[in-house]
């Protein structure tokens, strides 16, 4: 198995496997790989049946159903996303961290597209470690006192109504969340606000709230802390959600995209004592 970190921060290309046959050896040689990049993508795979898909997403913990999206038929677990020339939305068309607004998010997702658009449709990951290292000692101090509310009616209600979905009756989760996460696994503290999901920061002023969630947005989308990924047929990408957070860009309007996404189980959020880090990066203008 070939692991090639794609930037110092964030992803990694995964060679010379086949998720559809993994040994436990290198299933956990997959697991650390995961811990440490956050992001992992595969290229050279075939495309996998739902059971398959389904199976190989097992390994890492039981699954998780999302609140709104219309599933496959015969198979709950998986969320078909496709994006067409008919289509009102396209998933993920925006920084997001999967279903933050769930008291328990999903830990991770993992996503294969079947058919893409001539050009386009790449998706940006970036990590939330860097994001919140890369922050002055006295502001990290702060945000690690501070929860935030995650919600999903603005996002969810009426959202897949041309797939079907009828949500008369329906009500969709709300949480809230440390404003920063201890990732259970790597130990490293995560900002963990997004600006579809997160509403407000508890505790300060609408327009304190306001303010600082604008301040962390930019901040969160630097470049420096991002990969892209431009898909290829049959690619699968594997993220994080508790360290990171994604675009999936829709600029291939009236192109169709389309594939198969999983999502695992997580646990509530958590932040541990402990003392912040600080990633000497070189940050080149604002907010440094
Ligand atoms: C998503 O947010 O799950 C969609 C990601 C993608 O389509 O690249």
């Amino acid at each position: 198995m070939n692991i090639n970190p794609l930037t110092p921060v964030i992803g990694a290309e995964v060679r010379g496997v086949d998720l559809t046959d993994l040994s436990e050896g290198q299933f956990q040689q997959l697991r650390a790989a995961f811990t440490r990049h956050s992001v992992l993508f595969f290229r050279d795979q075939p495309e996998l049946t739902p059971a398959q898909q389904v199976a190989f997403a097992k390994r890492f913990g039981p699954l998780h159903q999302h609140p709104a999206a219309p599933t496959l038929a015969g198979h709950p677990e998986v969320f078909v996303i496709h994006a067409h020339k008919d289509s009102k939305v396209a998933n993920g068309n925006g920084w997001h961290t999967d279903v933050s607004c769930d008291p328990e998010p999903p830990l991770a997702t993992m996503l294969q597209l079947h058919q893409l658009p001539p050009s386009g449709g790449d998706t940006l990951f970036a990590s939330m470690y860097a994001a919140f290292e890369t922050l002055s000692p006295s502001l990290q101090h702060w945000l690690l006192t501070l929860t935030a509310r995650h919600e999903s009616e603005h996002i969810y209600r009426g959202r897949y109504s041309d797939r079907g979905v009828d949500d008369s009756g329906r009500s969709y989760p709300a949480a809230s969340h440390p404003l920063v996460r201890t990732h259970p696994d790597s130990g490293r503290l995560a900002l963990y606000v997004n600006p579809s999901f997160t509403t407000a920061i508890e505790g300060l002023h609408a327009a304190e709230s306001a303010a600082l969630l604008g301040l962390l947005y930019a901040h969160q989308q630097r470049p420096e802390f991002q990969v892209r990924f431009q898909w290829t047929p049959n690619a699968i990408a594997l993220w994080d959600n508790r360290c990171t957070q994604h675009f999936a860009l829709w600029d291939y309007w009236p192109e169709e995209r389309r594939g198969h996404r999983v999502t695992i189980k997580g646990e509530r959020p958590y932040l541990s004592p402990g003392q912040p880090r600080h990633t000497a990066m070189r940050l080149s203008q604002s907010l440094r």
